[in-house]
């Protein structure tokens, strides 16, 4: 496992976006995992601007989002598609048309539109990088504790400390809806790569347990182990508890 602590989001965003680009550079179609959440936010931002400086084309990129929540439209400001289109799609300079986010309307009707983004992602030849952030509990996407490292895309139920966390973008918890689609822990391990970024000090604990402690489902970020390829990038406060 690669891990790097860098000095601040500026050499974060840097280090993530040289990344990116030279995986669009080796494969110009290449299939980009877009996570959600403020840590991929510099990310995103310093992508763009170093394809646009080297001019390096975006232009045939795909992506395939981790999760959605079940409940919101996807004209919801706070829905996932929103989040996507706002915070990565549309700050890289990528073509809407060739990103995907999952969604169901309902946890039943997860079971097919779950089984249906499998087959897209297979598809496009399966993702290239994968993009990822960790939760407080350290959970990947919307894997809380308990996912097993075989799951597959389907509806899970969120923690009240993951309805918590997110809170802050609704305006109570109680609204934060109950249950979500989310490619499993098993989805992301077949990337072909992964790119871990976690920021501040609320994600050290779970930061140090999954590179350090014990590989299990009570921590579904300690699964990434099993990755042959997977880089960590901390700023100094997620990593000061390893
Ligand atoms: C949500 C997302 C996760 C993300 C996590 C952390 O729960 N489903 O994919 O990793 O938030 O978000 P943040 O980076 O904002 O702390």
């Amino acid at each position: 496992m690669d891990v790097r602590v860098l000095a601040d989001l500026e050499a974060l965003g840097n280090a993530a976006a040289e990344h990116l680009v030279a995986q669009v550079e080796r494969k110009p179609d290449a299939v980009i995992g877009l996570a959600t959440g403020s840590s991929p936010v510099v990310a995103y931002r310093e992508w763009g601007g170093l394809a646009r400086r080297r001019e390096i084309s975006l232009d045939r990129v795909r992506g395939f989002a981790l999760d959605e929540y079940i409940g919101l439209d996807p004209e919801d400001p706070r829905s996932y598609h929103a989040v996507i289109r706002d915070d990565a799609v549309n700050v890289v300079g990528l073509d809407p048309e060739r990103v995907r986010v999952p969604f169901a309307r309902t946890v039943a009707e997860a079971a097919e539109t779950g089984a249906e983004y499998e087959r897209a992602i297979a598809a496009a030849g399966g993702i290239d990088l994968q993009i990822l952030g960790i939760g407080r509990n350290g959970h990947l996407a919307f894997n809380e504790p308990g996912s097993a490292v075989d799951s597959r895309t389907r509806a899970v139920e969120l923690t009240p400390e993951t309805r918590e966390d997110n809170a802050r973008f609704f305006e109570s918890a109680d609204q934060v809806p109950t249950h979500a689609i989310t490619q499993g822990i098993g989805t992301i391990l077949e990337a072909r790569a992964l790119l871990m970024i976690a920021t501040g000090a609320a994600k050290a604990a779970a930061v140090a347990a999954a590179i350090e402690g014990p590989e299990t489902e009570a921590l579904p970020a300690s699964f990434l182990r099993r990755h042959a390829d997977v880089i960590w990038l901390l700023d100094e406060a997620a990593a000061s508890r390893l």
